[in-house]
């Protein structure tokens, strides 16, 4: 099966490394995902999610891929992959390791877990260990805040992390052990993970728990209690707040065009 690199022979790809793995049936897969949606450019995520799946990172070869198959420039496709931090420039490793550093995790720990983990892997941010396994990136809040301080496995979370149980993750990985999400699946790879995420599920998206305790204690509490949400004007959406500054009827030469946005403003 030819690659994209067979074509590079004639039209070289700037900055390539020669050594892309992108072929065919990738391009089909390509196709396929622009044709889930109205406009084909929508696709151009997960596409770049495929792109990682198959090279590893997103690749010039890859970037001139979806490039050909959207009827996009290559810098149209490097500005979206270059703004986003899910898309890697840089080999990921067999697995992506973050350690939420944002407030919460910071205070409750995790800047200590991701300094930890620097010393153990001997890596710094967004670095991956000699043996090609763990690449170590500290992240921004990934709204699980109530399970402070999270880490993440290629986006499964782990949830009230320590330093310790923080090594002993990374080294269950590194050593081939069996290592499930406390709220997802059991762990794949990297890139088994990135192919899920360009849209074509591996069946396991139901595997372990959907929600944590923390997360459905409110639920918990309401149901014990017999709460229930309170239900305003009868469930009808609340009227809008008047408008602040002078009314549209006031302005000069206004009056025909009065808005009106309640009953108590139709009787001013
Ligand atoms: S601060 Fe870490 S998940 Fe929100």
């Amino acid at each position: 099966m030819s690659t994209v690199n067979d074509h590079a022979t004639s039209h070289p790809v700037p900055y390539s490394t020669g050594d892309s793995k992108i072929t065919e049936t990738t391009i089909a897969e390509m196709r396929e995902l622009a044709a889930r949606y109205p406009v084909g450019r929508s696709a151009l995520l997960p596409m770049l999610h495929l792109v990682q799946s198959v090279e590893g990172r997103v690749t010039p070869e890859g970037i001139e891929a979806c490039a050909d198959v959207l009827g996009l420039t290559g810098a149209e496709v490097s500005a979206v992959a270059t703004f986003y931090t899910m898309y890697k420039r840089r080999p990921v490793g067999e697995y992506h390791v973050g350690v939420c550093t944002n407030t919460l995790c910071a205070v409750m720990g995790g800047d200590l877990i991701f300094e930890r983990l620097k010393r153990h892997l001997d890596v710094g941010n967004d670095e991956t260990t000699e043996d090609g396994k763990i690449t170590l990136e500290h992240i921004e809040c990934n709204a699980a805040c109530d399970y402070a301080p999270v880490m993440t496995v290629n986006w499964e979370f782990f949830d009230d992390m320590t330093p310790e149980s923080a090594t002993q993750l990374v080294d269950d990985l590194r050593e081939g052990t069996e290592v499930k999400s406390p709220r997802g699946a059991t762990i794949c790879s990297w890139r088994e993970a990135e192919r899920v995420l360009a849209g074509f599920p591996d069946g396991r998206a139901d595997e372990g728990p959907t929600g944590g305790k923390a997360s459905l204690a409110g639920l918990r509490l309401a149901r014990e209690r017999n709460w229930t949400a309170p239900n305003g004007n009868g469930g009808a959406p609340a009227p809008l707040d008047p408008v602040p500054g002078p009314r549209p009827e006031d302005q000069p030469g206004r009056e025909s065009q009065a808005v009106h946005t309640d009953d108590s403003r139709k009787e001013d």
